[in-house]
């Protein structure tokens, strides 16, 4: 199967790049399935249910959040509703579930949304609750398996390859909204430390960068804001998948008003 995943899509800019690109892309590169995060596709801030129809409709197959899953209240029915995760090593009895299936013709996929700690809601740990989780579905017969790893720190992302390259399909990192440069296929595990975010790139990740400014230059504080006009930017994950390992990566960036877009081999190993 070919799978995409997409990182944080901020606030509206992002949702109209999702909208310009993915069905489009999904033709282009005949890919079956497409995982995003919406964490902060509604203002910045949550996923209403009104912009997850929209980014379903937009041809996004599973939504994955972080800590911002939790801004917008409305989105606690729609995790019985809707194929939308929270990450899975927050404590029993918390709304929504960590773990989502996918199907393409006879295959299935699993896609495991986590969260990392430094800097983050205190969670189980991530590390035992991902290795417990993988060993269940590999029990179970699951051999496509995607991550979005939602961590702050590039340390715990890495970390994280290096447990469970070769036991899951991909690892995606998400949360810093800056993509990073290390996309790799090692034991057959494609991983990226973070894919970057969708929406607003001329600013501070997403958001207007007065309020930001303020709060380093003053320490007070100050509301993140969706900047009203921007210029934009996609970025993606294609994965080529077969019998749970990845045989092919690159990542797409899109950077509205360039005419060329940039495609970024993963290196082999
Ligand atoms: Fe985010
Ligand atoms: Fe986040």
């Amino acid at each position: 199967m070919k799978i995409a995943f997409i990182g944080d899509i901020v606030g509206s800019p992002g949702r109209a790049m999702i909208k310009e690109h993915v069905s489009k892309l999904k033709r282009e590169f005949s890919i079956d399935l497409v995982i995003a995060n919406g964490e902060n596709a509604s203002h910045g801030f949550g996923l209403t249910q009104k912009n997850a129809k929209e980014l379903f409709a937009s041809g996004v197959d599973m939504i994955t959040g972080g800590n911002h899953t939790w801004d917008r209240k409305e989105i606690i029915p729609l995790f019985d509703t809707m194929p939308i995760l929270r990450p899975l090593n927050y404590p029993e009895g918390v709304e929504g579930k960590g773990v989502g299936f996918l199907h393409v013709r006879d295959e299935s996929l699993a896609v495991i949304n986590a969260m990392g700690h430094f800097s983050m809601p205190m969670v189980e740990n991530p590390f035992i609750a991902l290795k417990g989780c993988v060993q269940k579905l590999r029990n179970d017969g699951i051999k496509n398996i995607l991550i979005d790893f939602h961590a702050e720190s590039t340390a715990e992302k890495r970390a994280l390859h290096m447990l469970l390259k070769g036991q899951v399909s991909a690892i995606m990192g998400t949360h810093t909204h800056i993509g990073t440069d290390d996309l790799s296929v090692q034991e057959g595990t494609c991983y990226v430390s973070d894919v970057g975010m969708s929406g607003c790139r001329d600013n501070v990740i997403g958001m207007e960068a007065q309020a930001p400014l303020k709060r380093f230059l003053t320490g007070l504080p100050a509301s993140l804001d969706v900047p009203k006009k921007c210029k934009k930017i996609f970025q993606m994950v294609v994965m080529t998948l077969e019998d749970g390992l990845c045989k092919e990566a690159f990542k797409v960036r899109i950077y509205e008003g360039a005419e060329e877009m940039f495609i970024q081999k993963a290196f082999y190993e």
